[in-house]
């Protein structure tokens, strides 16, 4: 009876770190599903900047940790880290982010992105500095 139980809830265990798996795997891995075909689960648990990033297609460009053809979120935000004035670095990054620009990172240059507003520049932004 004891090791029935014991079976069960290795089973239940054995379940919750695939899922725990899947689950970091979407987050830190480009976005397989658009914002539209998206699994609605998966979606409810991303923050609003997420979301942003996917719908902009930030991913085309920029993962989470690792460098592709733009930063990574986390080295950019090691990066601002000393940076004291967060509202003026913001300001700065958003605007970066709607007009395009290059030569911080290296050659290649981040295109424009015109249909990004302000207000989602400084949210993804923000987003972006809290990466740890
Ligand atoms: C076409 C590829 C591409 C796309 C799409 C793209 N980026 Fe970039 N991004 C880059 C590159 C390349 C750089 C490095 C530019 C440089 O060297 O100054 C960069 C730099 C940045 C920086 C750091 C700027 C700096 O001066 O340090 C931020 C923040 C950023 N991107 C955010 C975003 C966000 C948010 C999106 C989505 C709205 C996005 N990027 C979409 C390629 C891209």
């Amino acid at each position: 009876m004891l090791q029935r139980n014991l079976l069960s809830l290795l089973a239940v265990g054995l379940l919750l770190s695939v899922a725990i798996a899947v689950d970091t795997a979407e987050a830190s891995g480009p976005p397989s599903q658009t914002a539209t075909s998206g699994a609605p689960k998966s979606d409810m648990a991303k923050s609003a900047a997420e979301k942003l990033y996917v719908e902009h297609k930030c991913y085309e460009c920029h993962r989470p940790v690792e460098h592709h053809i733009g930063p990574s979120f986390q080295a950019i935000s090691l990066r601002y880290a000393p940076e004291d004035d967060r509202a003026a670095l913001i300001k700065r990054l958003a605007a970066k982010i709607i007009q395009g620009g290059y030569g911080n990172w290296g050659i290649v240059p981040m295109n424009s992105n015109p249909n990004v507003t302000p207000e989602e520049a400084a949210e993804l932004t923000k987003w972006i500095l809290s990466q740890p």
